[in-house]
């Protein structure tokens, strides 16, 4: 069984696998018990299951744990605490943009790497840079909603 290491919300952490080719998913999710990031389709095109690696906003559902090792990697729990929630998961909770709450994780990611690249997006570029993540709910105004409130704090 291999050993990999990588950066995760601010702490060096290291995970055994028997298969390299694992995704990070089931990683968090399992060993590292972290379940910010969801299963959605595991197949790299809904979104949910996004995280950061860097600043870039990625699928955890189809990055190989091998190639995580090394990265800095950030989950929805590294962004802020339920007592200090950054500025992005305090807007979503404002404007109670969620229903079902499962592509949050991704909605909210995703709008983080928006942020850090384009502090303040009009619309438009708030919609193209979600526009991989799905929401089955519907949510999508009050989502938009909660991009643009944080890109106002
Ligand atoms: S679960 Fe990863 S993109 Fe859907
Ligand atoms: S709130 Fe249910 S999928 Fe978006």
């Amino acid at each position: 069984m291999a050993t990999y290491s990588f950066r995760l919300n601010g702490r060096q952490v290291s995970v055994e696998s028997w298969d390299p080719a694992q995704p990070l998913l089931y990683v968090l999710r399992g060993p590292l018990a972290l379940h910010g990031p969801k299963f959605g389709c595991g197949l790299g095109q809904c979104g949910a299951c996004t995280v950061l690696v860097g600043k870039t906003a990625t699928r955890s559902c189809t990055l190989a744990v091998r190639d995580a090792a090394g990265r800095d990697i950030t989950t929805l729990e590294g962004l802020g605490t339920p007592e200090k929630p950054n500025r992005v998961q305090a807007a979503f909770i404002a404007e109670q943009a969620a229903q079902c709450g499962y592509c949050t994780n991704g909605m909210i990611m995703a709008a983080v790497a928006l942020l850090s690249k384009t502090p303040r997006p009009n619309l438009q570029q708030i919609k193209q840079g979600l526009a991989g993540n799905l929401c089955r709910c519907g949510t999508h105004t009050r989502i938009l909603r909660a991009v643009q409130r944080a890109s106002q704090v």
